[in-house]
């Protein structure tokens, strides 16, 4: 059976010892939550370290919000998966939108990203999601399964173990506009068809399916009722430990 997952995309907020006490925030917190949903904080690069010093031995997982497409040498300023274990975190985002958007992200960098990932044993939270034109044209299925088929057309149903999907819409991210729960469970139970189609019907009933864009605790109640919507990918309300935790209650 799939997870409830309730993960927190700090993104490039916080300093670290900002970053630190809102860590410990959510871990005093989580035992509010109950056992059947997975809390994954993910923080800037530079906070890892720290932060898994303050999540470790709790029920609390640490994420990388992106990771390097290469293994290791002459790449100045990036972060191999090795350096993102070697951490203690233990999951990596990847293709959330505002790399696709402005730091040239692609689906082919995110299949290398996603293998290398993977190959460290990170679990990979594989964002996914159309933007405001593409939804206003229609097309909102169309790029949503093409970003899907084009990096997971790359792996096995055994790989799919390792791997849980975002779908942001990214007219959705950061706007205070949700997608309504209805808008959000039929692109869920589209992608969820996807995979059923490319890896079966086990690998699609087991893959967690979260939704992302301006969920927060009053309308997480309504996204996560939905039967395809298996968590949240949360951005702004994740940085207040209160805010995070009030979601992670709502199924
Ligand atoms: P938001 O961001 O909750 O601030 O809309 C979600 C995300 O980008 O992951």
């Amino acid at each position: 059976m799939r997870k409830h997952i309730v993960a927190g995309n700090w993104k490039m907020n916080t300093t670290v010892p900002e970053g630190v006490e809102l860590a410990k925030a959510v871990v005093a917190k989580s035992a509010e939550v109950p056992a059947d949903v997975k809390l994954i904080i993910a923080t800037p690069f530079t906070h890892l370290y720290p932060v898994n010093e303050v999540v470790k031995g709790s029920a609390v997982g640490l994420s990388a919000e992106n990771c390097a497409d290469k293994e290791k040498g002459a790449y100045t300023g990036e972060v191999s998966v090795s350096m993102l274990t070697s951490t203690g975190c233990e999951y990596t985002i990847l293709g959330h939108s505002e790399r696709r958007q402005y730091y040239g992200e692609t689906d082919e960098k995110l299949v290398e990203k996603t293998r290398l990932a993977i190959a460290a044993g990170l679990q990979v939270i594989l964002c996914v999601g159309e933007n405001l034109d593409e939804r206003e044209a229609g097309k909102h299925f169309e790029v949503v399964g093409a970003q899907t088929r084009n990096v997971l057309g790359n792996f096995t149903a055994e790989d799919m173990a390792k791997i849980i999907i975002a779908y942001e819409p990214v007219w959705a991210i950061g706007t205070g506009k949700t997608a309504t729960a209805d808008q959000a469970e039929e692109i869920h139970a589209y992608i969820r068809g996807i995979l059923k189609d490319m890896f079966g019907a086990q690998v699609a009933d087991d893959t967690t399916i979260l939704y992302g864009g301006s969920c927060k605790p009053s309308n997480a109640g309504e996204l996560f009722a939905k039967p395809d919507i298996d968590g949240g990918l949360i951005g702004g309300a994740a940085l207040k430990a209160e805010d995070f935790i009030g979601i992670a209650l709502s199924f």
